[in-house]
């Protein structure tokens, strides 16, 4: 009977047994069903540096997709206004936004000294976003059902360890073997790990609890998102090879395969490009600055799509 409080219940506990388990003890939410006659597409676009009114202007200008996904995979600015401002722009230009953060916004800019710094941070730019009905990685991972999938949705806060180094180089030295080459990041100045000792402690602290999660899904491909790219061999900084400290971990070498990812999503080294490993697609989705490309580059162009993939996606034959 319609209104019946069994009927309800009987009804509920089936839905419960379909829907997919991704962690937490909570099945997780589904993107959505796909609708007949409507294609959902995933997009993905990172380093949008909004503190660049050249950029601002370029995100402004962006097509409305209103039944596509858009993946903002971190570097969006880098104070709370900036995250506010990038998530009201696009919001509504997109059924639904994940966002993962970046180096960028997890700094204690002097505009904002006296604010949440390191963890109590994160936590705050994670607020502002549930708020706005974005997703990020504190909530259940979600199967996206669209174009391409079904596939679990997992944006990751991982950050780095400085383990992108020689073997003979100790984690201690890291920094300062970076800086003989004249290089030295801003997180090491702005980027506060606390309540952790350092950024690496922080790092593991996320690698532990995020790959439990991961584990815990069963069975389903995946997308896996970070800002921060998840293999070394990626990071390819010819004018400053040691800066490949302060880009990840090698802990992450194979959650590719191990999470049964089909693509994986990052962004920070503002070298747009795609990548094949294991059979895996590898997307690096930065914006990028406004001198890293030319004047006319918009936004849209540098939208890369994510699922269901360019036509004829597809690992490179060997
Ligand atoms: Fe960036
Ligand atoms: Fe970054």
């Amino acid at each position: 009977m319609p209104g019946c409080r069994c009927a309800r219940r009987r009804r509920s506990a089936v839905d419960a047994r379909r829907r997919p388990w991704c962690g937490w003890g909570r099945p997780a939410r589904r993107a959505g069903p796909r609708r007949r006659g409507i294609r959902m597409k995933l997009f993905a676009l990172s380093d949008l540096h909004v503190g660049y009114a050249e950029n601002r202007w370029a995100i402004e200008r962006m097509t409305p997709r209103p039944s596509d996904w858009l993946i903002l995979a971190g570097d969006l600015g880098e104070t709370e206004q900036h995250l506010i401002y990038v998530l009201e722009t696009l919001g509504p230009r997109f059924k639904r936004l994940v966002w993962t953060p970046g180096n960028h916004e997890l700094y204690t800019m002097p505009s904002e000294r006296g604010g949440p710094r390191g963890q109590a941070r994160y936590e705050r730019l994670v607020e502002l976003c549930r708020s706005r009905g974005v997703l990020t990685p504190e909530d259940p991972y979600v199967l996206w059902d669209g174009e391409g999938g079904p596939h679990v949705l997992a944006p990751m806060f991982l950050l780095y360890d400085y383990s992108f180094r020689p073997d003979g180089v100790p984690e201690r030295d890291a920094v300062a073997w970076a800086m003989e080459s004249g290089v030295l990041c801003s997180d090491e100045e702005l980027l506060d790990p606390a309540p952790y000792a350092s950024r690496p402690e922080w790092c593991r602290a996320r690698l532990a609890a995020t790959e439990a999660r991961l584990g815990a899904i069963e069975g389903r491909p995946t997308v896996l998102i970070n800002h921060f790219p998840l293999r070394e061999e990626l990071v390819r900084l010819q004018h400053i090879p040691r800066f490949s400290i302060w880009c990840g971990t090698r802990r992450t070498h194979d959650w590719h395969t191990r999470f049964r990812a089909r693509v994986v999503v990052s962004g920070h080294l503002h070298i747009p490009r795609t990548d094949w490993i294991d059979g895996v697609r590898f997307e690096e989705v930065s914006f990028g600055y406004p001198r890293q490309r030319p004047v006319e580059r918009s936004a849209d162009s540098c939208l890369r799509e994510i699922l269901p993939g360019p036509a004829g996606a597809a690992p490179p034959r060997m």
